[in-house]
C-alpha cells in the first residue's frame, strides 16, 4: 500500500526546500552535469539502463539525462520532485523521440500500487533525496517480485584523503542542493531485503553501481553475493513458481 500523504513536518519541509532548490538549478544542471559524467562518472547511465525491461520506473528522473540510454522496447515511467527538471525532461525525450510517462511525486511516498514495476532505476539521486531509507523502502514496494533495482551514485569514498575531501566539499553541497557526498546506499538496500546481484566501485570508490532484485521466495532474501552473505537455505519455500534468479530451493524442486 502506498504510504500516506507525509505527516512528518521536517521531512514535508525539506521535502519543500529540495523542490526550491531544483527549480533553481533546473537550467544549468545539464551543463553541470556534462562535466561530472566526463570526469567521475563515466558509463555508469549505460551500465545501469541497459539492464532494465519491462515496465519501468525511474525515480528522480531529472532532466532525462538516461533517457538515450534504454532499451527502445522498454515502457517508461519518470518521477521527480520539480516540475522545472521534468520540462526539461519532456523536451529531451521528445528530441529523441522517446515515449515517457513523466509525473510529479515524492520518492518518498511514490503515487503507485505494490509490484506495479519490473525494474526501478534510480541514478545520482539517494545522495539527494532527504530519507535516502525511506526511498528505497519504496522502490522495494513497488517493484514486482524477482524485478532489478539499478543503482548508481556518488557515494563515501574508499581512500581517507577523498573522504576528507568529501566531508569538507558536503558541508557546501549540503546547504547549496541538500546534495550529501558521504552517504552510501548499499547496506540499506540490503537491509531493506533486497539481495545483491552485482556491485562495482569505481574512481577511488566514490562511484558505485548496484544492481540488487527484490527476492521472490525467503530463500532468496537479503544476501549479497559478493561478500558471501549466503541465502538461509534452511527456511521454508512456499513461492507458487520458479522465478530468476533461480534459488536452490526451486532447483531442487524441478
Ligand atoms: C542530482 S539530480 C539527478 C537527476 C537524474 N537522476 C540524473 O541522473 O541526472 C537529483 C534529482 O532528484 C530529485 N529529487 C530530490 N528529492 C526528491 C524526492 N524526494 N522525490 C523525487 N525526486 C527528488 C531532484 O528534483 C533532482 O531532479
Amino acid at each position: 500500500m502506498a504510504p500516506d500523504d507525509i505527516n512528518d513536518p521536517a521531512l514535508a519541509a525539506a521535502v519543500d526546500k529540495q523542490r526550491r532548490i531544483w527549480a533553481k538549478e533546473a537550467k544549468r544542471y545539464d551543463r553541470q552535469m556534462a562535466f561530472w559524467e566526463r570526469v567521475l562518472f563515466g558509463d555508469a547511465r549505460a551500465w545501469v539502463c541497459a539492464q532494465a525491461s519491462g515496465d519501468v520506473l525511474e525515480v528522480a528522473i531529472g532532466t532525462g539525462r538516461d533517457l538515450p540510454f534504454y532499451p527502445p522496447d522498454i515502457r517508461l515511467t519518470g518521477l521527480d520532485l520539480s516540475p522545472e527538471m521534468l520540462a526539461i525532461a519532456k523536451d529531451a525525450a521528445s528530441h529523441i523521440g522517446r515515449t515517457v510517462t513523466l509525473k510529479e511525486g515524492d520518492a518518498h511516498q511514490l503515487p503507485y500500487p505494490d509490484e506495479s514495476f519490473d525494474t526501478v532505476v534510480c541514478v545520482f539521486s539517494l545522495c539527494n533525496i532527504t530519507d535516502m531509507r525511506k526511498a528505497i523502502a519504496e522502490m522495494h514496494r513497488v517493484l514486482r517480485p524477482g524485478g532489478p533495482l539499478l543503482l548508481a551514485d556518488h557515494v563515501i569514498s574508499t581512500n581517507p584523503i577523498a573522504r576528507g575531501v568529501q566531508r569538507a566539499f558536503e558541508k557546501l553541497t549540503i546547504r547549496l542542493a541538500g546534495d550529501h557526498q558521504t552517504r552510501r546506499p548499499l547496506p540499506i538496500v540490503t537491509d531493506t531485503g533486497f539481495t545483491i546481484e552485482r556491485r562495482q566501485r569505481d574512481k577511488l570508490g566514490i562511484v558505485e553501481r548496484i544492481t540488487a532484485h527484490k527476492p521472490s521466495c525467503p530463500h532468496d532474501s537479503g544476501w549479497d553475493a559478493n561478500d558471501h552473505r549466503r541465502r538461509d537455505e534452511t527456511r521454508a519455500c512456499d513461492a507458487p513458481t520458479p522465478h530468476w534468479p533461480m534459488p536452490d530451493c526451486h532447483r531442487a524442486l524441478r
